[in-house]
C-alpha cells in the first residue's frame, strides 16, 4: 500500500497526488516553505492529510531554526505556522494541527530549544498515527450502517486523503471487513477529479469493486435505484451538524433526500468547529480558474470567459442521516450530538 504523507529522516515525503493515476512519485521535502507550497498546490489534499502534513511542515521548519535561545525561536517558530495557515481556508484541521503544534510549544517553553524541537517531532509523529487509528475507528462505527448494496461517495475521503485508510472509504472499508459485500460509485468530481483520479485509483488498487461515474450521472443512478447509501468526508463541520465539503456534494445531499437515499458525513473530531454556529459562516476557498477552463493544461473553454470555481459546498444538516466519527456516529438533533461527543 502506498503512503499518503510521511516523517522520514527529518524529511517530511508525500506521494504526488496531482499525478495520479498516471505516476506513483513520492516527494521528499526539506523546508517547511515548501510544505505550505505543497498544501497550497494540492500534492496534499483531503482535511486529515492536510492536517498531518502542516504538523510535520511546522515540525521541519523547527528543526531547521538555527535560533539558540527561546526568543529567537519563538519569532521564527510564529512565522512557520502563520505561513502555514495561509495554505488552505477551510479544511480546519489544518488549523487544528497547527494549534496543536503552538500548544506543544508553548507548554514546553521552559525546555531547551534542542529538546523542543524533539518534542515538536514526536508531537507531528503521534497526529500522523493518531490519524490512522481514528479513520479505523470511523470504519467500524460506520461500517455498521451499512447494508449490502452500493455506496456512491463524492471526492476524495480515503487512505490519499488521511495518514491512510480513510474516512468516507474508511466506512466503506469497514463495511467490507465487517463481511458486507459493497460496490462503490465515485463521482468524477470537478474540476480536479479526485473521484476518478483518486477515489477509483486507491480503490481499484485495494481491489475494491469500484465503478466511475461523471458528476452529473448521480441523478440518473438514483432514480434507476442502483444507489443504496451516500458516503461522504468533510473539510469542516460547523455546530450546527452542517457540513463543508467538495464542491457538488451539497447536490449530491439534495438528490439523495429527493429519492429517500442516506446520506451520511464520515469525520473525525478534528474536523468539527464548534466555535463555527451554522454552515454559513464557513470560509469557502476560491481556487484558479485555469481549473475549470484547462484539462491538463490544455484550454477547454474560451480564452477570457468569466469563471467561478468555489472548491467546497456547505450540505445543510437536515439532509444528513448521520455524521459518523471515531466516537460513534452522531443523528439529529446535531447541535446537542456534537457537543456530547467532546465530554464523551
Ligand atoms: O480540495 P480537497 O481535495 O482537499 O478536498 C477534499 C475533500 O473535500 C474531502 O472530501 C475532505 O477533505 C474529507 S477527506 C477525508
Amino acid at each position: 500500500m502506498f503512503k499518503t504523507v510521511e516523517w522520514k529522516n527529518n524529511t517530511v515525503v508525500m506521494i504526488d497526488q496531482t499525478l495520479l493515476p498516471e505516476k506513483e512519485i513520492y516527494r521528499k521535502y526539506k523546508t517547511y516553505t515548501e510544505v505550505a507550497k505543497a498544501i497550497k498546490d494540492m500534492i496534499v489534499r483531503g482535511a486529515p492529510a492536510i492536517g498531518v502534513a502542516a504538523a510535520m511542515g511546522v515540525a521541519l521548519g523547527a528543526c531547521k531554526s538555527k535560533a539558540t535561545d527561546m526568543k529567537g525561536f519563538s519569532k521564527e517558530f510564529d512565522k512557520i505556522t502563520s505561513l502555514m495557515a495561509s495554505t488552505r481556508p477551510t479544511a480546519v484541521n489544518l488549523f487544528w494541527a497547527i494549534e496543536r503544534m503552538r500548544k506543544v510549544a508553548s507548554d514546553n517553553a521552559s525546555l531547551s530549544v534542542d529538546k523542543l524541537k524533539k518534542r515538536l517531532v514526536e508531537e507531528a509523529k503521534t497526529i500522523h498515527s493518531e490519524d490512522i487509528e481514528i479513520c479505523k475507528l470511523i470504519g467500524r462505527h460506520g461500517g455498521k450502517l451499512l447494508k449490502n448494496g452500493t455506496v456512491l461517495t463524492h471526492c476524495n475521503a480515503g487512505a490519499l486523503a488521511t495518514a491512510g485508510y480513510g474516512t468516507a472509504l474508511g466506512v466503506i472499508r469497514g463495511a467490507i471487513e465487517q463481511g458486507r459485500k459493497i460496490a462503490v460509485y465515485a463521482d468524477e468530481t470537478r474540476p480536479f477529479l479526485q473521484g476518478s483520479r483518486l477515489t477509483a485509483w486507491e480503490l481499484k488498487k485495494d481491489k475494491i469493486d469500484v465503478t466511475l461515474i461523471t458528476d452529473n450521472m448521480a441523478g440518473y443512478m438514483m432514480k434507476k435505484g442502483l444507489i443504496d447509501a451516500v458516503v461522504v468526508g468533510a473539510d469542516r463541520i460547523a455546530a450546527n451538524g452542517d457540513v463543508a465539503n467538495k464542491i457538488g456534494t451539497y447536490s449530491v445531499a439534495v438528490l439523495a433526500r429527493e429519492h429517500g437515499i442516506p446520506f451520511y458525513v464520515a469525520a473525525p473530531l478534528s474536523t468539527i468547529d464548534m466555535k463555527i454556529k451554522h454552515g454559513d459562516f464557513i470560509p469557502i476557498e476560491e481556487r484558479s480558474e485555469t481549473e475549470v477552463t484547462h484539462m491538463k493544461g490544455k484550454r477547454i473553454a474560451p480564452a477570457g470567459i468569466k469563471v467561478k470555481n468555489p472548491a467546497f459546498d456547505v450540505t445543510p444538516s437536515k439532509l444528513i442521516a448521520a455524521i459518523i466519527t471515531e466516537k460513534g456516529a452522531v443523528r439529529k438533533p446535531y447541535n446537542k450530538g456534537l457537543k456530547a461527543l467532546f465530554s464523551k
